[in-house]
């Protein structure tokens, strides 16, 4: 019985993955071949990239009036200039430098952030290694912007 429980388990965990890959597999193609960031974020999905935010969340919180961890509150931040996000928060000389003319978080700029941020701006805190797949950054650029 306990056995059949958890063989009913795992097929139920299948069919999910199977489900969220179908999705994936379906937005891309609506996306069209080799798509450029404008095709991705007209696939992309908030929900989902509301998911894939726990990979940020460790040092961000994102909701209005959230504390700084160690990154800061990330609420409202498309289209705020690069680190003019949250005037508490001690951005890193290399973040304020690369903000000083005026340069904002829009879809571009996060998009190379959060595919390398080390490489955007050489010198930034944010130890994180980047997201390689386009997709998933789309989908965290789409929650961003919604949040
Ligand atoms: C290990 C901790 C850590 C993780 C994980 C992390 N960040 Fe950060 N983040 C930081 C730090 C630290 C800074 C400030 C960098 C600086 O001042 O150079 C930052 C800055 C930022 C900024 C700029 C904020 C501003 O006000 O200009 C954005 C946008 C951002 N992070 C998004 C993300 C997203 C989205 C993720 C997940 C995909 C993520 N970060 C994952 C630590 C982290």
């Amino acid at each position: 019985m306990q056995i059949h429980r958890q063989i009913a388990i795992l097929l139920l965990m299948v069919a999910f993955a199977a489900c969220s890959d179908e999705r994936r597999e379906e937005r891309l193609r609506a996306a069209g071949p080799e798509p450029d960031l404008a095709a991705l974020l007209r696939v992309a999905d908030a929900d989902v990239g509301q998911g894939k935010f726990a990979r940020c969340s460790a040092c961000h919180t994102i909701t209005a009036g959230g504390a700084n961890l160690a990154g800061p509150n990330l609420a409202g931040i498309h289209g705020k200039g690069l680190a003019q996000g949250n005037p508490r928060f001690g951005y890193t000389a290399a973040l304020l430098a690369a903000g000083a003319h005026g340069r904002r978080w829009d879809d571009a700029t996060l998009d190379a952030w959060l595919a390398d941020p080390q490489g955007m701006v050489p010198g930034t805190s944010m130890r994180f290694a980047g997201i390689p797949d386009p997709l998933d950054r789309a989908d965290i650029i789409a929650f961003l912007r919604a949040s």
